[in-house]
């Protein structure tokens, strides 16, 4: 590959990852400042516009994050890391498709809660979907953590 692609690539691919991780990081603090600053009903509405705007972004980011990183490792030799990068990528697209379907049942759950305040199954459900949604938000942090790690190892 000339050596002009092959740079273009690589700062498409670390601004690419820097928007993936750093939107992640964010929002997660976010998250946690909500839970302090809005009262319940804003903090649904909240994250249903913020859920849905981060959605192309952060998966535009992901895809030119993977697309150049795919790009760049086109030429090597197909060794055991970059499969376990190829498993792992695959897998935080995974985790993400899922996130996002279960993010949108969790905002479903939360407004019927907030409209049911005295139904307490459905109170023990929006707690048990926080918990799991919790979980899947942990893997996919992980799971980006871990392809960027194995990524550098290959780049360095
Ligand atoms: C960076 C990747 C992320 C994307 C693409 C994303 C996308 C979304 C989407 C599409 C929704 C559903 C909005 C709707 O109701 O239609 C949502 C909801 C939500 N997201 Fe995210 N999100 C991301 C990361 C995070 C992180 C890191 C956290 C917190 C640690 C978070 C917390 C929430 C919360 C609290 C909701 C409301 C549903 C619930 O109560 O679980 N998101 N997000």
């Amino acid at each position: 590959m000339p050596h002009g692609v092959e740079v273009a690539l690589a700062c498409v691919l670390l601004i690419a990852a820097s928007v993936w991780v750093g939107g992640f990081v964010a929002i997660a603090v976010v998250a946690r400042v909500t839970v302090r600053t809005l009262d319940p009903s804003a903090r649904v509405a909240f994250f249903r516009a913020l859920g849905r705007s981060y959605l192309i972004v952060g998966t535009t980011a992901l895809a030119l994050a993977l697309g150049s990183g795919a790009a760049l490792a086109a030429g090597r030799p197909w060794d055991g890391t970059l499969t376990a990068t190829a498993v792992l990528a695959a897998a935080l697209v995974a985790a993400l498709a899922f996130g996002v379907l279960q993010a949108r049942r969790m905002t479903r759950l939360r407004r019927d809660a907030l409209a049911r305040p005295g139904d307490a199954p459905l109170a023990a459900r929006v707690r048990r979907g926080a918990r799991s949604a919790g979980l899947l938000r942990a893997s996919i942090g992980l799971l980006s953590l871990a392809v960027l790690v194995l990524g550098t190892i290959q780049a360095a």
